[in-house]
């Protein structure tokens, strides 16, 4: 089976940067499957977000959507952006119509769709993300969160079949958060593919099918959080354990409650999860029980089109 999208060694350099940005990053995305990118500052998740839906044309390497590659004449951009929808890491990127409501339009009217059809995927995406009460808004009076619902609920209302959010999550409350990842479970739900670039390792782990690590402008590793989790090589890469690994709430505060003298004898021990020998990459290329779906090519990213096709 075909990839709706694919990365195929993208190099890219910002003008005027002496290092690149991407150095031959390789992705494939499947349908049904919500990724969460991970990767430090700087590691290149949104230069590779901006690459998949053309806002950035790769120096080098290639993208293939369907399986045809890209070109980047006029007709195969509104091609790729009508399968991929992006949701900026910053929403003043994102939104520039005056009011909520033309913003969330442009995008369905210029796919061709009639006012009708658009109204009713503005609507529709607007009532989604619980936004109708601002759709007469100007933009430029919107908060942080309710900029970036907005952003969302415009993507959602061009219907693409994969839509890639950047690290958006910090400028929800938790209510909205577990909504906008509900949201985004149910778009992938329906066949269609979510990637997320967040620095929430806690998220990557329980919400993500997959996760993508990212280091220096490469894609490291694809595979599922346990796997990835379980790898200290990879851990590595992900930041400080505590960052994604807390003591469960239930053994803290039976700690608090406890007496002194318990306490002292019984310390809460972390349940620290045992350490996986040798680096993660040899088990993301040779079949094994733990990831059945590897293929062994030894290519990490050709494994992903298997996984996916469960
Ligand atoms: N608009 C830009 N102009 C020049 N360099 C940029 C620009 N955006 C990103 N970069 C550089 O590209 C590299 C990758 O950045 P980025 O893709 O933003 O990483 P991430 O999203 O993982 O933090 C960094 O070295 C960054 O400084
Ligand atoms: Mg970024």
């Amino acid at each position: 089976m075909t990839p709706i999208l694919q990365l195929e060694e993208v190099r890219y350099t910002y003008p005027g940067n002496a290092e690149p940005a991407l150095r031959g990053a390789n992705l494939s995305l499947w349908g049904g499957k919500k990724i969460a990118v991970l990767g430090r500052n700087g590691s290149g998740k949104s230069t590779l977000f901006l690459h998949c839906n053309g806002i950035l044309r790769p120096d080098g390497g290639q993208l293939y959507l369907a399986g045809k590659p890209v070109k980047y004449d006029r007709g195969s951009l509104l091609g790729l952006r009508r399968h991929v929808g992006i949701v900026f890491q910053n929403p003043d990127d994102q939104l520039f119509s005056a009011s909520v409501v033309q913003d969330m339009s442009f995008g369905p009217l210029n796919l061709g769709l009639s006012q009708v059809e658009a109204s009713r995927r503005v609507e529709e995406a607007a009532e989604q993300c619980e936004i109708v009460d601002l759709l007469d808004r100007p933009t430029h009076a919107l908060s942080g969160g309710q900029k970036a619902r907005v952003a969302l609920a415009g993507v959602l209302a061009m219907e693409p079949s994969v839509i890639l959010v950047d690290e958006v999550m910090a400028s929800l409350d938790p209510w909205m958060r577990d909504q906008i990842l509900s949201i985004l479970h149910d778009f992938a739900a329906r066949g269609r593919t979510v990637v997320l670039a967040t620095h929430d390792l806690a998220l990557a782990r329980t919400w993500a099918d997959l996760v993508a690590v990212m280091e220096g402008g490469r894609v490291l590793a694809v595979d599922t959080p346990d796997v990835i989790f379980s790898s200290e090589a990879m851990l590595a890469h992900l930041g400080p354990r505590s960052a994604w690994f807390y003591p469960p709430l239930r053994s803290a505060s039976e700690a608090a409650l406890a007496p002194q003298g318990d306490r002292a004898t019984k310390p809460v021990a972390p349940a620290v999860p045992a350490p996986v020998d040798g680096p993660l990459c040899e088990p993301l290329t040779v079949p094994t029980e733990r990831n059945p779906h590897s293929n062994g090519s030894g290519n990490v990213h050709a494994d992903l089109g298997k996984m996916t096709q469960r």
